[in-house]
């Protein structure tokens, strides 16, 4: 049987734990989750354990990368079985900050990536990246972490974190940790909670699309053919809006253009669809043989 996780619920509080693990010259790896943990989270509290002497994950649903009218209010809260998967996975301490205790009354300052939020998923869901980067500066100067891991499976966040610490030079390492799947391929995500037995019978098509994709495309199929195939799959299986299905560079996350990609080039494929109210988004890497 683990031991329970330490919880701290102020900055204050956290503060104090941390400065033990401090002087004890221990590292800290960090999670920052929404809650509602899945299998995919739990891995990303293995690797911030591989990686650092203390394990950190904080539990915090984040208003500001919600606009009116999207789930906010019926997002997933969770918060007695997360602990009981943390404690399980051996996380060492939980923040379950307030949202007082991260955007304090009055408070003005945010924190926007430029470009790549502006692409994919930021067409479509404007303010979500500009929430996401100020959560997470807030919660890496909340938590001072050495290391912090996030999941592939929201490659675009992912993307855009890592430009972030550059720009701001935060002195943190980030991981991204691999994509969890059921095992007919649908990418683990705490809104799946959300799909009906039907529509979860239909979604893995994303994945089913995106990997024929990447398979055509490693094969030497242009990129346009590829990714219209994809398209066509993914709305024959009865999704309800396709928001994108795209071809991208893995860094800088522009369009590919259309032709076939050299050999040995490694992309990235992305996709965003509704089923019923579910948004899902996929992703997956592609690379051409020599
Ligand atoms: O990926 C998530 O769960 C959230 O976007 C994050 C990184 C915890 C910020 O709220």
């Amino acid at each position: 049987m683990k031991k329970s996780p330490e919880i701290a619920r102020t900055l204050k509080a956290l503060r104090k734990k941390l400065g033990k693990c401090r002087q004890a010259d221990q590292s800290i790896g960090f999670v920052p989750t929404m809650g509602a943990l899945h299998d995919g989270h739990i891995s990303l509290v293995e690797l911030a354990r591989e990686r650092a002497d203390v394990s950190v994950a904080s539990i915090f649903v984040n208003p500001t990368q919600f606009a009116p009218g999207e789930d906010l209010d019926t997002y997933p809260r969770t918060e007695e079985a997360d602990l009981e998967r943390l404690a399980a996975a051996g996380c060492d301490i939980v923040y379950i900050p307030t949202v007082e205790e991260m955007y304090p009354d009055g408070s003005v300052t945010h924190v926007r990536v430029e470009g790549l939020s502006d692409l994919l998923d930021g067409v479509y869901r404007p303010h979500f990246f500009y929430g996401v980067a100020t959560v997470v500066a807030r919660l890496f100067v909340h938590v001072q972490p050495d290391v912090a891991v996030f999941g592939q499976k929201d490659y675009q966040q992912l993307q855009i974190i890592k430009r972030m610490v550059r720009d701001l030079g935060f002195p943190i390492e980030i991981v991204g940790g691999r994509t969890w799947r059921d095992a007919d391929g649908l990418a683990q995500s705490s809104r799946n909670a959300y799909l009906s037995p039907t529509e979860r019978c239909r979604v893995n098509a994303i994945s089913s699309a995106l990997h024929r994709a990447a398979c055509r495309i490693e094969a030497g199929m242009a990129v346009v053919a590829a990714l219209d195939e994809a398209r066509t799959r993914i709305k024959a299986a009865g999704f309800d809006k396709l928001d994108y299905v795209s071809a991208v560079d893995p860094d800088t996350l522009g369009d590919l253009p259309g032709a076939a990609v050299d050999p040995g080039y490694e992309g990235r494929l992305l996709a965003a669809a509704w089923m019923g109210k579910t948004r899902l988004i996929d992703n997956m890497a592609f690379r051409r043989g020599e």
